[in-house]
């Protein structure tokens, strides 16, 4: 058997009981530990693995399945294959498109690397779709601009067709078992392992498939555990985006950040919410009103479809409201794509043609598709800086570094989106940090060193939490309670906000959060065990939930994805900083704190940009 299939059993065995119960558990130990199989985990799990760190991939679901899997359109690098390109007018656009809320030392790093990521993807096999001279084909996509915002629509996303995330996930997972890599596939993570000291020493996880427990201990962890999308009824994320890691850090009593941006993509299938990528404007798609009117040539007159996505998410809202959505209720937007050459089609959307048909009953050839702005990002997290070290707010200092814990991806808030991710940028996001914390921790990990003993009550904390839920008698079955807490957040934390109606969406959120004490668990055991596996997720969405409603009932301004009614105009003097948000278990609240945003950059190469009114 290849040395990379054969499972770690761990190191040994111990005993711990919760309320009488006995919970054996196997340690295993290794220099770092990557939470998630995504593309910022496993580009993470290669690099560690690549710099001779003993290192182990933790992740609930089989690698290839990670919701990456499902990003379609491609990842942002100025390679400049389709015309020039410069890696310092992606920087500018993602920091216009982030609306001044990104750090642009991180957002200097990640552009400047962009380049060499995707080079390193191709040579690791990614097969990207081709120019006819056989370089990396590159389609435009919404905000990216050239020559500082002044010039054309770069065309500087590098695609595998419509299933880019598909190709590198595989890319990468291969890579992963090349350098052998530990993987345990179908083990949930339940909690972090901290310290008194609040370092981080490793999770305590549930494999699924045995129930068995084991503890992970490493000098490093890396939490890489994607977005919390399914807090919301409607998303284009996988059932498993439930943002574990988010919580497991606030359940750490560590904050989250930004959380009050929520991306809503403009194109979810009306109904069923599945993606069609931004890349279908990109190739000249575009929308349509009940008049037939291509109406975003009046709110974007530059950029018109293929203007950022909060600007086309907000549009095709405002259409709807005034009356001049499509379909019998007028609640929709069309997205043409029928006047496209069939070809394009069939070689560069091949998995949208798809979905239609699947999920809309649409043959885009002929005919447009339903299409509504639909949840698919967020863009708050664990805060960190560009080498992906997670910082908390210790002393005053909100820039202190959390010893051992580590954060990317869609997880982490680095934070280069600010208030708006650009499309395309969240795969240059993940492979771009995920890389980083690879090199950092090649840099950093003290090989050889052996970890300090464990304080005896290590994994109580996790294994009391398991044990509560597994035992769970309430009178509230888990679906219950995620459906009224999808629904609320679907209903009060929407695309346009006003203080009022995020009020009471605190006051519903809080409520449900409460009534987690009520919930019932019927299967008991910890075998395959769905009803489990479903409370702990939704344990974890809840308090996502909170800090979201909470924080943005809290900033009284629009900037990026938070649009409010009442605050329509950003406000750079009292809000140009990032919110900081701690969960609290016992009292079910929320407190907000401040981190200032980074308004330098990483190298005297470039300068700040200074912020200015956001037009495209
Ligand atoms: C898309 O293809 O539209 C999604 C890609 C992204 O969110 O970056």
């Amino acid at each position: 058997m290849p040395k990379e299939n054969i499972r770690d059993k761990g190191n040994g065995t111990a005993k711990p009981a919760v309320n009488g119960r006995a919970y054996p558990i196997t340690e295993h130990v290794y220099d770092v530990i990557v939470v998630g199989a995504g593309g910022s985990g496993l580009r993470a799990t290669l690099g560690c693995a690549e710099a001779g760190l003993k290192t182990a991939c933790i992740t609930k679901v089989f690698p290839t399945r990670s919701h990456t899997v499902a990003a379609q359109g491609g990842i942002a690098a100025a390679i400049g294959n389709m015309g020039h390109d410069d890696w310092q007018w992606h920087m500018y656009d993602t920091v216009k498109g982030a609306d001044w809320l990104g750090d642009q030392d991180a957002i200097e790093y990640m552009c400047r690397h962009a380049n060499e990521a995707v080079y390193e993807l191709d040579h690791y096999g990614v097969p990207f779709s081709r120019t006819e001279d056989g370089r990396i084909y590159q389609r435009p996509f919404g905000g990216m601009t050239t020559e500082f915002g002044e010039g054309p629509p770069a065309q500087r996303t590098c695609a595998a067709a419509d299933r880019t995330g598909h190709a590198i996930l595989h890319t990468l997972y291969g890579q992963s078992l090349r350098h052998s890599a530990q993987f345990f596939i179908e083990y949930f993570a339940i909690d972090l392992i901290m310290d008194q000291d609040g370092a981080c020493g490793g999770v305590v996880a549930l494999c699924l498939e045995d129930g068995t427990l084991h503890r992970f201990r490493a000098k490093k962890t890396i939490v890489a555990t994607g977005g919390y999308g399914r807090a919301y009824f409607t998303c284009t994320g996988a059932h498993t985006q439930t943002g574990d890691g988010n919580a497991m850090v606030l359940r750490a009593g560590l904050p989250l950040q930004d959380m009050e941006f929520v991306q809503f993509h403009p194109t979810g299938v009306y109904g069923a919410g599945m993606l069609i990528t931004e890349g279908s404007r990109g190739e000249g798609g575009y929308l349509t009103n009940a008049n037939g009117e291509r109406f975003m040539e009046r709110y974007a007159p530059h950029a018109k479809d293929l203007a950022s996505r909060d600007v086309v998410s907000r549009s095709m809202t405002i259409e709807i409201r005034e009356g001049r959505g499509v379909g019998p209720e007028k609640d929709h937007i069309y997205l043409h794509l029928d006047h496209l050459d069939p070809k394009i089609l069939h070689e560069r959307l091949p998995g949208i043609t798809e979905t239609a048909k699947v999920f809309a009953a649409v043959d885009l050839r002929r005919e447009p598709i339903p299409v509504l702005p639909t949840v698919h990002y967020t863009m708050g997290g664990i805060p960190t800086n560009y080498h992906g070290e997670a910082y908390t707010l210790k002393d005053g200092n909100p820039d202190t570094i959390v010893p051992g814990l580590l954060s990317i991806g869609e997880a982490a808030c680095v934070s280069v989106h600010g208030a708006n991710r650009l499309g395309s940028n969240s795969l240059t996001d993940l492979v771009v940090f995920g890389r980083a914390a690879g090199l950092r921790c090649g840099e950093t990990v003290e090989r050889g060193r052996a970890l300090p003993p464990l304080a005896k009550d290590a994994d109580e904390f996790a294994l009391s939490r398991l044990d509560r839920i597994r035992h769970a008698k309430g009178g509230t079955p888990t679906a219950a309670l995620r459906l009224q807490m999808q629904k609320a957040m679907q209903n009060y934390c929407a695309v346009f906000r006003t203080g009022e109606v995020l009020e009471q969406g605190v006051a519903k959120i809080t409520d449900i959060w409460k009534g987690s004490d009520d919930l019932s668990v019927s299967d008991r055991s910890l075998i395959w065990n769905s009803d489990l596996v479903e409370t702990l997720e939704y344990e974890n969405l809840i308090v996502q939930a909170a800090t979201t409603v909470v924080s943005a009932a809290n900033r009284q301004e629009s900037r990026g994805a938070h649009a409010r009614e009442d605050y329509k105009e950003r406000d750079d003097v009292n809000w140009m900083k990032h919110t900081l948000a701690w969960a609290d278990l016992e009292t079910h609240s929320v407190r907000i704190d401040y981190r200032p945003v980074h308004t330098y950059t990483m190298t005297n190469e470039v300068k700040y940009i200074e912020p200015k009114r956001r037009e495209y």
